[in-house]
């Protein structure tokens, strides 16, 4: 690395050159530096946060692989249920290279240093997650590495050691603004702002790869964390780029009621069962054969219609009920630690002795920037067949020096709905996999790289130079950025969660036209340059807007309901016209399609089924 400029105001910036940027120090974003600081490359890695407060600290419940600890296992099935799961909407290419990647992963992960849970016999615990099924649908599997409850939390901090050991660059603190294009549109750096004092900076490389997480912090109900708010899905549109499927968000079924912290699928995987305000174990009405342990989509369906028929629990009949206390007591201690502490802590009862209030929760963005299994991020042609849903893929154009994994990303492995457990393995998988493809074209074109004669810059400063000023003319002074927050927050749950119909959809487009407007005009009171929170609230409102606009427009464009997105104007899925991916080009606000891949490279395709769990 080297830096040059010292700044005089707060329009200036200082300059930094690297082989490579990694926006975000979640799991992806940790693997992808490692992989490309071992190879030898100068890596500058840049996180909103200190890196191990990013949100891959707080997955539970585990990582899949089909080790076969406990139960039989072949990656087939792993492939097959990941699938299904999707609704048929995943890559089947893209889920192929995931599920047999997933062992060696994880083993790798282990020798990095991760303290997974163990059996008797030494090996990594495995436990049941949702839509596991051993030889394509039969018998439950045990898929779901897991380091207690805590996998998350145990790989991060490895992988972060791992980096701290390897040499990477930390931009601790540091909020990625904007990207930056050359006049071929070749994406050539970024420009970012140290939070601690405001201060800009630009980092010149010749790869940048966006790993920034998701955005759940659209919905007012959600179990992510505060930082989460698609900042890298914000760049990506601002330079052109459509989003892919962003109509797909999972509500995780077991949020705390009322809440929305995460409630593990893991307490059903260990044998934890939903009851309703009668008592009654209801998921065997929607589950006969898996109960519990169907994928997350049916399972939060099934509690929102538990509730919305009035079997919910409490003095609002708001909720049901998640009940572990069947289970022996060293389960509940030592293989869901971290479930016993979020109960007493934020809910002040015990589960070994009382059921857990719970409700689903916005918890997963199946969406996002559409890139190839390298990672590259791809840019499908806008004169794209509007009415497509062939089952070949065309050659896809992709933007130079761009590359997006982990949850900003879609592959897509998730298709419609994400099973459990594939989350953590998605960013691990693709981050590496992304690192790799970065190193071979830096190997090839060993000439250090320098800042472009001609650049776009200036319009990105004045973007952010909105906010370096309290109140311009236009300034609506009685509203505030928080405020703005809500009524979007509000506005998503109303009209995209659970269930969804036109009317109400129609109605969150309205309102979010009407709140982009009101945006416009906001200005921010504080002007300190320490850690000034409402100016990186206000330019993070604005990637959440973006975030939220494409998830209601493509989620009133599709007329059928697929995996998490449910119409109760349109409740089956329809192959014959809706098998394809969304694209939600922002400039243009239109949405257009592209076709799946069904067509892996080794296993025979899966053909679309009716799902049955
Ligand atoms: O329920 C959970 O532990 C979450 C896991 C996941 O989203 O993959």
């Amino acid at each position: 690395m080297n830096s040059t400029e010292q700044p005089t105001s707060f329009l200036d910036y200082q300059e930094f050159f690297f082989d490579a940027i990694v926006i975000g120090a979640g799991g992806a974003g940790m693997r992808a530096a490692l992989a490309l600081q071992q190879d030898g490359h100068q890596v500058a890695m840049v996180s909103k946060v200190f890196p191990t407060r990013s949100h891959t600290v707080a997955a539970q419940g585990g990582i899949n692989a089909a080790l076969a600890n406990v139960s039989d296992d072949q990656w087939q099935w792993h492939m097959y249920d990941t699938i299904k799961g999707s609704d048929y909407l995943g890559d089947q290419d893209a889920i192929e290279f995931m599920c047999q990647e997933a062992s060696h992963i994880v083993r790798e992960l282990e020798h990095f240093g991760v303290p997974f849970s163990r059996l008797e016999n030494g090996k990594i615990y495995q436990r049941a997650f949702g839509g596991q099924s051993q030889n394509y649908g039969e018998s439950q599997a045990k898929r779901t590495c897991a380091a207690a409850d805590r996998t998350g939390h145990a790989i991060l901090h490895s992988l972060y050691q791992q980096n701290i050991a390897a040499g990477t660059e930390m931009f601790d603190e540091h909020f990625a603004l904007d990207l930056i294009q050359d006049e071929q549109d070749r994406v050539c750096g970024v420009l970012i702002q140290d939070l601690q004092n405001s201060k800009l900076k630009v980092i010149w490389a010749q790869h940048t790869l966006l790993a920034t997480g998701g955005a759940g912090q659209i919905f007012r109900t959600n179990s992510n964390a505060s930082i989460n708010t698609g900042d890298g899905l914000g760049m990506a549109q601002r330079i052109g780029v459509p989003l892919q499927d962003m109509e797909f968000w999972q509500f995780h079924p077991t949020g705390v009621a009322g809440k929305g912290m995460l409630i593990s699928e893991a307490t059903r995987g260990e044998g934890g069962i939903l009851r309703n305000a009668e008592n009654e174990p209801f998921m065997i009405k929607y589950a006969p054969k898996v109960k519990e342990l169907a994928s997350r989509d049916v399972v939060a369906r099934a509690i929102a219609i538990e509730v919305e028929e009035g079997r919910g629990c409490g003095a609002n009949k708001d909720y049901v009920l998640l009940d572990l206390t069947h289970l022996p007591t060293d389960v509940i201690e030592n293989r869901l630690p971290g479930i016993r502490d979020i109960c007493l802590t934020f809910l002040g009862l015990d589960p070994i002795d009382k059921p857990i209030p719970v409700f689903p929760t916005c918890h997963y963005m199946m969406g996002g920037i559409p890139t190839n299994i390298n990672g590259q991020v791809i840019q499908p042609d806008i004169a794209i067949d509007k009415n497509l849903h062939g089952t070949t893929i065309e050659p896809q154009k992709t933007i130079s020096g761009l590359y997006a994994i982990g949850e900003c990303a879609c592959v897509s492995v998730h298709g419609a709905n994400r099973l459990g457990g594939n989350s953590l393995l998605d960013i691990v998988v693709f981050g590496r996999q992304a690192a790799r493809h970065i190193s071979a074209q830096l190997q090839q074109n060993s000439i250090p790289f320098s800042r472009p004669q001609q650049h776009t810059l200036s319009h990105l400063l004045e973007r952010y130079q909105r906010w370096l000023t309290a109140e311009p003319e236009t300034a609506n002074t009685q509203d505030n950025v928080n405020a703005i927050k809500q009524a979007m927050q509000k506005t998503m749950e109303q009209g995209c969660s659970v269930f969804r119909d036109h009317t109400r959809m129609q109605q969150t487009v309205d309102a979010l036209q009407a709140i982009e407007e009101r945006f416009a005009k906001v200005s921010i009171a504080d002007q300190s340059q320490i850690f000034n929170f409402e100016r990186t609230s206000a330019l993070e409102l604005e990637n959440l807007l973006s975030v939220a606009k494409a998830t209601a427009c493509s989620a009133l464009a599709r007329t059928e309901s697929r995996g998490a997105h449910t119409r109760i104007d349109h409740n089956e899925r329809d192959d014959q016209d809706w098998l394809k991916h969304s694209l939600y080009y922002p400039q243009q606000d239109t949405v257009l399609y592209k076709p799946v891949n069904m067509q892996p490279k080794q296993h025979a395709p899966f053909i679309p089924q009716k799902r049955v769990y």
